[in-house]
């Protein structure tokens, strides 16, 4: 489901190779395909259409300006976790009515500024944050809107630094302690219980544990709704994607668990839960990241040199663990694929990236086709937490982004100056004065 592809033996997004592309920007580059954008966004909220329904764009994934934009032109709204995503989303020309604000660890600053921007809700976390916006609320002379978040206690399945909704972890409040959260909540004056919310983690390629934690939902939230006036009822984001091809056929998936078969489609997670939630007659609302972003993105980069030793094949690359760092930090699996198709025996590989550290490797012993310097190779699937992830490290610059409309593109984040990357630090005078 994405739109690169090889057309006469060039890799292409949409309509434009990417060879063109790495000529006019350089690499590391990251491409984005609005079509797939749109494409992925439509066919999610296509499938929810029975339901009264707001899919908020999860923007920790991919919080680039033009991809934001590209979905609130579709009609998305966002869910945002800190006051810099709720100002990318006025910069961007979204609707902060629209949007959510989650997170842990909500500053002050940050719920007055979110109040003032009038937000659809605060996903709440802990009793502590909404007495603390209780009294920010009351302090302003507003009514905020919160929703609590439910940690169902239901295991994803999926990668433990990215699963959430088992009591092994700081998200939510425990499902047997909400209902009397609510009631203490109700009593604060300045507080609308507008609704209630889930999320039980990322990267689920199957719809059972979500229909399992929709389940167990569902009697509270019919009791809560009725009790309290819901307006809403938010499922969380969490739908996964595929990485590997060979995920489709039922192979290892990238961590690690047995096979995974009926890969979880807009499809697959409408039939099994519209039928659950449209008898609440509330709106529904889903937070994906990745599903709509994931596949929507690749990085290319460039082979710099060819490293063979008696036991290995180093292919090393001008990206690395700061461009993208889920292989070093989940060991996730990114295909990867050459720009220009090349046929011939493949050689085991790994591809590792410049900085000095052994993580700093995009793949082990990879059966990939012979590559020289100068030839380009692309790391698939790496539109969501891709660019946003990256950092300064080794003093090396923010990539490029560039997105592909049909014929179109354009550097939608150039690459940073490299001056910019110290740009905010100084010398004290005592270090500078002279003996
Ligand atoms: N809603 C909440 C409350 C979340 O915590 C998250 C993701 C989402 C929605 C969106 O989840 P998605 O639909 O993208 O699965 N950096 C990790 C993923 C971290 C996910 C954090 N929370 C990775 O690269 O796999």
């Amino acid at each position: 489901m994405h739109d690169f592809k090889y057309v006469d033996g060039k890799l292409t997004c949409d309509q434009l190779a990417v060879d063109t592309l790495v000529k006019k920007h350089g690499t590391p580059l990251y491409i984005y395909s609005q079509h797939t954008l749109e494409d992925h966004y439509q066919k999610l909220d296509q499938a929810l259409a029975p339901l009264d329904h707001q899919i908020c764009f999860a923007m920790k994934a991919n919080s680039n300006l033009a991809v934001m934009r590209t979905l609130a032109n579709c009609g998305a709204g966002f869910d945002v976790v800190s006051e810099g995503e709720l100002r990318r989303v006025l910069a961007a020309g979204g609707d902060p009515k629209k949007c959510v604000f989650a997170g842990v660890g909500k500053t002050e600053r940050e719920i007055e500024y979110a109040l003032k921007q009038g937000i659809y809700a605060f996903n709440v976390e802990s009793e502590p944050e909404l007495q603390r916006i209780n009294r920010l609320a009351a302090k302003h002379d507003l009514v905020a809107p919160v929703a609590v978040r439910v940690n169902p206690n239901i295991d994803a399945h999926t990668h433990a630094k990215i699963t959430t909704g088992t009591y092994e972890n700081k998200f939510g409040i425990a499902f047997e302690e909400v209902a009397a959260v609510y009631a203490r909540a109700s009593k604060l004056k300045n507080l609308r219980l507008r609704g209630i919310q889930m999320h039980i983690g990322s990267q689920l390629t199957q719809v059972e544990p979500f229909r399992l934690a929709v389940e167990k939902m569902l009697p509270l939230v019919k009791k809560l709704a009725k009790k309290h006036s819901f307006e809403f009822f938010s499922i969380g984001g969490g739908i996964g994607i595929v990485y590997d091809k060979a995920l489709e056929s039922g192979a290892a998936a990238w961590w690690q668990t047995p096979a995974a078969k009926n890969i979880i489609t807009p499809a697959s997670y409408a039939a099994a839960l519209v039928p659950l939630l449209k008898p609440l007659g509330l709106r529904i609302l889903v937070e994906p990241g990745r599903f709509i972003v994931g596949n929507a993105g690749i990085l290319v980069t460039r082979v710099e040199y060819v490293k063979r030793t008696g036991k290995k094949n180093f292919v090393i690359v001008d990206a690395a663990m700061n461009d993208l760092i889920r292989p070093a930090f989940y060991d996730s699996y990114h295909q990867i694929v050459p720009v220009a198709e090349t046929a011939g025996a493949l050689i085991s590989s790994d591809v590792v990236g410049p900085i000095c550290e052994s993580g700093d490797c995009f793949a082990k012993e990879r059966p990939l086709p012979r590559v020289d310097e100068g030839d380009y190779l692309v790391l698939m699937s790496a539109g969501a937490y891709g660019s946003v992830m990256g950092s300064n490290y080794n003093s090396r610059a923010l990539t490029t982004e560039v997105l592909v409309n049909g014929r179109q593109s354009a550097a939608v984040r150039e690459r940073q100056p490299l001056e910019i990357i110290w740009e905010a630090e100084g010398i004290p005078a005592w270090l500078t004065k002279t003996a």
